[in-house]
């Protein structure tokens, strides 16, 4: 995994000597469909002298969102390419929507692949709003770009190598704001990629002892604090969960703990981030069917999620005290494995039984939430793939909501804000209901393995183990973590890095 090299300039884009040049290009439903260049690009269209919009509709461009249009430019300007994306309709405001430009940027970088150096020339405001927009273009070039190494013996004679470097166009390329959002743009990108990277690979190579390595491997020299807990010491601090569902395993389980201490700031708030990181799911004895199974190697997104969070936090040192909690197993059917039946004594000493195997999630996560409330903390913001009734209710891009009320707002206006959606859901009293065991202090899904309020019933189990006053939320990413359409905007194939640019934006609105 390289990131491509990513810089500010601001010579005029029809002068710059790159491979390729990106501009933006609007529609204008009020003016018989005619296109528009966006802000950005007048040297460019100037340069063309008033061919350039007829010759892209010439070649069907049409100026909808994402939309990518190649022009060899024969000379008019430096560079031999330019590539116009779509991004919709002219925007009423100073700038387009900001996931508009973010997608825009992503499917631009993709479509380049093969190209050494592409620079972007995107309208950016010059109002208050210009860093917002610089990021969002820069998170969405970097993020459009990525591809997974793979594991192919033989080179691949028409692969096309992922843009190396990006020059996006400012107005003013040593402005400090500018130059802070591409600090901010590479250490979150780099983030989202390491999450993609261990999303995407393949559950045999990445089980729990290797996935606790890489986590420690990547924290290494970044001043976090790290605690590995393996599986005897699991045993021994009483956490039932993580034990119950990774002693099916030949592949022991692991719980990564990783802290951030800001310097210099005096008893500042406490962020626990807490993962699932279920390395493959077969949901155990009670197995799934084999269709689909493979994908269950992204079933560790959460802790993959958080994990690469707090490698951002460490690089971009918010005021905030966070913490990682990474809850690793594989959930595997074996001589050895935890059964329906089975009653579990967790961490926080409530006992549990449990109704089915699969329902893996919440075993560990109550192990890690408890332990996070027992370190002392103002938050836990907590994610995982945790039910197949959140793709159901609400597909894949928009993750599902659940805790205390100030938690899931901040937690939903962040999602809103870097185009992570996550939509609140209720808590209801009759599923909790539903989860009464005749033996044990709770039921891990509903009693008559009832799927009525399914990914409710997810969020219900997991609140008993936070600690009454600790604001939290449980965002349920089962379809945003991982894409499985071709690519889209800055959405590639595999895993997505959902939630991680929410979280950091949750720690900067604490900040
Ligand atoms: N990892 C799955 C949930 C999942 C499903 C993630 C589809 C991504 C895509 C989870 O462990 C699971 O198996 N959940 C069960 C819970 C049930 C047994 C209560 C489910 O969703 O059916
Ligand atoms: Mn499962
Ligand atoms: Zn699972």
């Amino acid at each position: 995994m390289t990131q491509p090299s990513l810089s500010l300039v601001d010579t005029d884009p029809a002068e710059l000597a790159v491979d390729a040049i990106v501009i933006g290009l609007h529609s204008q439903p009020d003016d018989g469909g005619a296109l528009l260049p966006a802000a950005g690009a007048e040297s460019i269209a100037a340069a063309f002298d008033g061919r350039l919009t007829p010759t892209l509709a010439l070649l069907g461009a049409s100026g909808a969102p994402g939309e990518v249009t190649k022009l060899a430019t024969l000379g008019t300007i430096s560079a031999p390419l330019v590539v116009a994306v779509g991004l919709g309709d002219e925007p009423t405001g100073s700038a387009p929507d900001l996931e508009t430009l973010r997608r825009g940027a992503g499917a631009a970088v993709r479509a380049l692949a093969g190209s050494g150096t592409v620079a972007l020339a995107l309208p950016l405001p010059d109002d208050e709003d210009a860093p917002g927009v610089l990021r969002a273009i820069l998170e969405g070039a970097l993020l459009g770009g990525y591809k997974f190494a793979g594991y192919k013996t033989k080179p691949q004679p028409n692969r096309r190598d992922p843009v190396a470097a990006l020059q996006v166009h400012v107005p003013d390329a040593t402005d400090a704001a500018a130059a802070a959002e591409v600090t901010r743009a590479a250490a979150v990108a780099h983030a989202v990629r390491l999450t993609r990277d261990w999303v995407n690979t393949p559950p045999n190579v990445l089980r729990p002892p290797q996935f606790a390595d890489a986590v420690v491997a990547a924290a290494k020299g970044t001043g976090l604090q790290v605690e590995v807990l393996d599986f005897d010491e699991l045993k021994a601090g009483g956490y039932g969960g993580i034990v119950a569902v990774g002693q099916g395993s030949e592949a022991p389980p692991r719980l990564v703990k990783l802290t951030y201490v800001p310097e210099g700031v005096e008893s500042p708030k406490r962020v626990a981030l807490v993962g699932k990181g279920i390395t493959f799911d077969t949901g155990g004895i009670s197995i799934k069917p084999a269709a689909g199974m493979w994908e269950m190697k992204s079933d560790m997104a959460g802790a993959a999620a958080v994990g690469a969070t707090i490698l951002a936090v460490a690089a971009l040192k918010p005021p905030v005290a966070v913490s990682a909690y990474l809850a690793m197993a594989e959930n595997m059917p074996s001589g050895s494995a935890y059964r329906p039946g089975d009653v579990i004594t967790m961490f926080n000493g409530k006992r549990v039984e449990v109704y089915n195997t699969d329902a893996e999630g919440r075993m560990v996560l109550a192990d890690a939430i408890a332990r996070a409330c027992a370190d002392g903390t103002d938050y836990v913001l907590e994610t995982s793939t945790l039910t197949g009734g959140q793709v159901t209710a609400l597909g894949k891009r928009i993750a599902g909501l659940m805790g205390s009320d100030e938690a899931v707002e901040l937690i939903r206006s962040a999602g809103a804000s870097v185009g992570e959606p996550a939509w609140p859901m209720p808590l209801p009293d009759e599923v909790r209901k539903g989860m009464e065991s005749d033996i044990a202090d709770i039921s891990q899904t509903n009693s008559n393995l009832d799927r009525a309020g399914h990914m409710l019933q997810g969020g219900v189990f997991l609140r008993e183990f936070v600690t009454e006053g600790v604001e939290w939320a449980h965002i349920d990413i089962a379809g945003p973590s991982y894409h499985t359409g071709e690519p889209t905007g800055y959405w590639t194939k595999g895993g997505t890095g959902v939630p991680i640019r929410t979280l950091l934006a949750a720690i900067d609105q604490l900040s």
